[in-house]
């Protein structure tokens, strides 16, 4: 049995995670893994997800918590643990920094979004949310597109110049704005990232302020949740969800859908861009994420699997 650090799974490459990321996308195109909708456990204000999943080599449990709160205490909000399986014996291999997982696995489900929905010329963006998931969106961002100007907001402009700092040494070339106004970021960038622990839309609702841009919704992940209005899903040409489940569990999917301001015909399926790609000139996109274990479940194999080759993480006797 391994155990796999923080630390260690922040060594390994964007491109492996990323790929990973694919991974679990084809496998959903082959109907190859066994994933039931996660389980939410609610308590006050807090949540502990369950997100169990097999494919065929491994299966994988997550067990992570969202304390929104936990930032006026300086700790992250999102806190795990991960369990990796062999699925011929039941035998567990690993035991992975939950958190460290979910960071890496879902800047790359952001990276991918922004691979395959906005242009390759991209060269303003915004970030809304400078937490732990906005660092890992804009690391995913810059791995994934030559970016000049990068606006960066947050309800916390110190959290924001935070961020800012921390990428300057990784990004130099990239010019940082901070503001703690989401419309100005909106309106200044091409493609906006929405990665935050808000319950209600990030700026005002107008169709002119969204038109032809891409927009990614990372946070809301509860029906009484959403971070963006409902201009963004009603101007848009093409609404994607990386787990259809998103539908019932997003507030800025189910909000609309409840409202009648968009049909259900019209939210597809994130996989779908992975046989047919789209036109992107003079689109209004959105995507959103909720995450799910199978994206977990592939990423963990992945980092498992160099932790063999690469004798990386600790041994632990059971
Ligand atoms: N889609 C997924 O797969 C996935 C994975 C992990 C986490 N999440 C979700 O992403 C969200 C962020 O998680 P995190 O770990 O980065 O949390 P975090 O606490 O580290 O960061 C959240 C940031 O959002 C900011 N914020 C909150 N409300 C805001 C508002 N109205 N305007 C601007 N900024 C605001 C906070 O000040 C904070 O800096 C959570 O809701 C979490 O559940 C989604």
């Amino acid at each position: 049995m391994l155990f796999i650090s923080k630390k260690d799974i922040n060594k390994i490459s964007q491109n492996l995670i990323q790929d990973a990321v694919k991974d679990a996308y084809e496998l959903v195109l082959s109907n190859s893994y066994n994933m039931p909708d996660r389980i939410h456990v609610q308590d006050e204000k807090n949540t502990l997800l369950l997100m169990p999943c097999f494919s065929n080599a491994f299966f994988a449990t997550k067990l992570v918590s969202v304390f929104p709160d936990a930032v006026k205490s300086n700790q992250p909000a999102v806190n795990g643990v991960l369990v990796l399986a062999d699925n011929r014996t039941g035998q567990p291999l690993a035991i992975m920094d939950g958190a460290a997982i979910t960071a890496e696995r879902t800047g790359a489900v952001g990276g991918l979004g922004v691979d395959l929905l906005t242009s390759i010329d991209l060269k303003t963006a915004g970030i809304l949310g400078a937490g732990v998931q906005g660092l890992s969106q804009a690391r995913y961002l810059l791995f994934n597109r030559e970016i000049a100007q990068l606006w960066i907001g947050d309800l916390s402009l110190a959290c924001a110049d935070k961020m800012a700092q921390t990428l300057k040494h990784e990004f130099p070339n990239v010019t940082y704005v901070t503001t703690d106004n989401s419309e100005e970021l909106v309106e200044n960038s091409q493609l906006i990232i929405a990665a935050t622990t808000s319950n209600k839309p990030l700026f005002r609702d107008d169709p002119a302020l969204v038109k032809g841009k891409t927009f990614i919704s990372i946070g809301s992940f509860k029906p009484g949740m959403k971070e963006f209005p409902d201009s963004v899903i009603s101007t848009a040409d093409h609404v994607y969800v990386d787990t259809l489940f998103a539908a019932k569990e997003s507030g800025d999917i189910c909000i609309p859908l409840e409202n009648k301001v968009v049909e259900l015909g019209k939210i597809k399926p994130f996989v779908d861009l992975l046989e047919k790609p789209i036109s992107l000139e003079n689109k209004t996109i959105f995507f959103k994420s909720v995450g799910m274990a199978l994206f977990d479940l592939t990423v963990a194999s992945a980092v498992y699997k160099l932790a063999l080759k690469e004798t990386m993480g600790q041994k632990l006797d059971f």
